[in-house]
């Protein structure tokens, strides 16, 4: 499967948005296949890791993100199921659901609930490893096209603190499995 082809199809129309989706994607993906590196012995389907990270945040096209130029009719939150749905028309339906559990680390049915996020009430969280490895990458991150760098683990804790204990809890969880 040509990843690049399926993005650049989906975001002809908006290169600066192709060029954040294919560098974000780049750098969660070479994060992911080193953290899959170490865990051999889990032995990790790098292909699909890749694959998923690349694809992982083909949503944000329908989504209203003036930062990043992009300016669909969705709030920036759906960016994780409406590339779900994209991807599913594609029959990518693994690579779909890493789209949809990736939003911080992962979104349970609480989460949704009581922050009132616009989305269907349903657990999206990551439950594979392979989903795991990729919304763990992620998060070191931004897709700012000003902005490459790694973030520091403090950097993403300190962000994550603003979303509840259990966020934080969750990624240190990630943290001493996957390495910083
Ligand atoms: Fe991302």
């Amino acid at each position: 499967m040509d990843c690049l082809k399926i993005i650049e199809k989906i975001y002809a129309a908006n290169t600066s948005a192709l060029a954040i989706i294919v560098n974000h994607g780049t750098c969660v993906a070479q994060k992911a296949l080193s953290i899959a590196d170490r865990l051999e012995h889990l032995n990790p389907d790098r292909n699909f890791i890749y694959e998923s990270a690349m694809l992982h945040d083909i949503g944000l096209l329908h989504t209203h993100a003036p930062a990043l130029g992009i300016s669909g009719k969705h709030p920036y939150i759906l960016h994780g199921i409406l590339g779900r749905f994209m991807l599913e028309n594609l029959k990518l339906y693994r690579h779909a659901m890493v789209c949809e559990r990736h939003i911080g680390v992962g979104l349970t049915i609480e989460d949704i609930k009581e922050q009132k996020l616009p989305l269907p009430i349903r657990d999206m969280v990551p439950t594979y490893l392979e989903e795991k490895i990729v919304c763990y990458a992620d998060k070191f991150f931004s897709k700012s096209p000003s902005n490459t760098r790694e973030k520091t683990p403090q950097e993403i804790l300190e962000n994550l603190a603003c979303y509840g204990q259990n966020k934080v809890s969750k990624f240190l969880r990630w943290m001493s499995q996957f390495g910083p």
